[in-house]
């Protein structure tokens, strides 16, 4: 189900996001955009802002490194197209309303449900928007045109933001979810249920049945 690459893939991006998260909040404090929110120095990463800089320029290469290498993966595999794709809105709505009165099942391990495919689908696109909004404020001469594009350094600054809290939100649901069905955190670190090889699976083909 999960193959060792991109097992490693997922573990190498969640520890990125801490240092990211933790680093960001670190540099925010710096000059804040909300005045009544500052986080707290027991959670930041970063001893003065500019140390929280160098930890998130450190976490941003791995993050940006990783992060193509997951795509062009998912992409190569087939494995997005197998797994994260068709996203009904009729089965997002019925299998949100499930999962709200905890009656959404995940028995089978070898699919996502449709509030599953939704969520990661779209944490993926929010993390390409935050790695854009980070570039523009990082190098707002050299991509002006990028800048332009989220109209201008305090608007790009609040995406950026806003970015942030999305992804921090979805890593606290994700968490969540993950630890309410344990099989599937062992699954992400041992590989989970053997499923045939993507090649098997040729277009057209019936969705692939585990093998046990
Ligand atoms: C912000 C950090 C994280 C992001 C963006 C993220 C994103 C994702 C994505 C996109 C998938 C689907 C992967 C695929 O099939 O190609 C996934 C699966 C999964 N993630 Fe994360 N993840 C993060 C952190 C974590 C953490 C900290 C845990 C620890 C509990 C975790 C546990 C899992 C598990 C167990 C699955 C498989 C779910 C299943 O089989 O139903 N993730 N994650």
């Amino acid at each position: 189900m999960h193959p060792l690459p991109l097992r490693i893939m997922h573990w190498a991006n969640a520890i990125a996001m801490v240092i990211m998260i933790g680093s960001g909040w670190k540099i925010y404090n710096d000059e804040v955009i909300f005045g009544f929110l500052h986080f707290p120095q027991a959670i930041v990463l970063g001893i003065w802002a500019q140390h929280g800089l160098q930890w998130h320029f450190f976490g941003m290469w791995i993050l940006v490194i990783n992060g193509l290498a997951y795509l062009a993966y998912g992409i190569a595999t087939g494995r997005f197209a197998r797994l994260f794709f068709p996203i009904r809105p009729r089965e997002v709505a019925q299998e949100m309303i499930a999962a709200l009165t905890f009656r959404l099942k995940h028995a089978d391990l070898t699919h996502y449900n449709a509030v599953q495919k939704l969520l990661y689908v779209g944490v993926i696109a929010i993390v390409v928007v935050q790695v854009a909004s980070g570039l523009a404020i990082w190098k707002p001469v050299q991509f002006s045109g990028l800048l332009a594009l989220f109209g201008g350094f305090q608007a790009a600054r609040l995406v950026h933001f806003l970015g942030m809290a999305a992804i921090a939100g979805f890593m606290v649901v994700h968490v969540a979810l993950a630890l309410l069905v344990p099989r599937t955190i062992l699954a992400m670190l041992t590989g989970g249920p053997r499923v045939p090889a993507p090649e098997q699976a040729a277009d057209g083909a019936p969705a692939p049945k585990p093998l046990h």
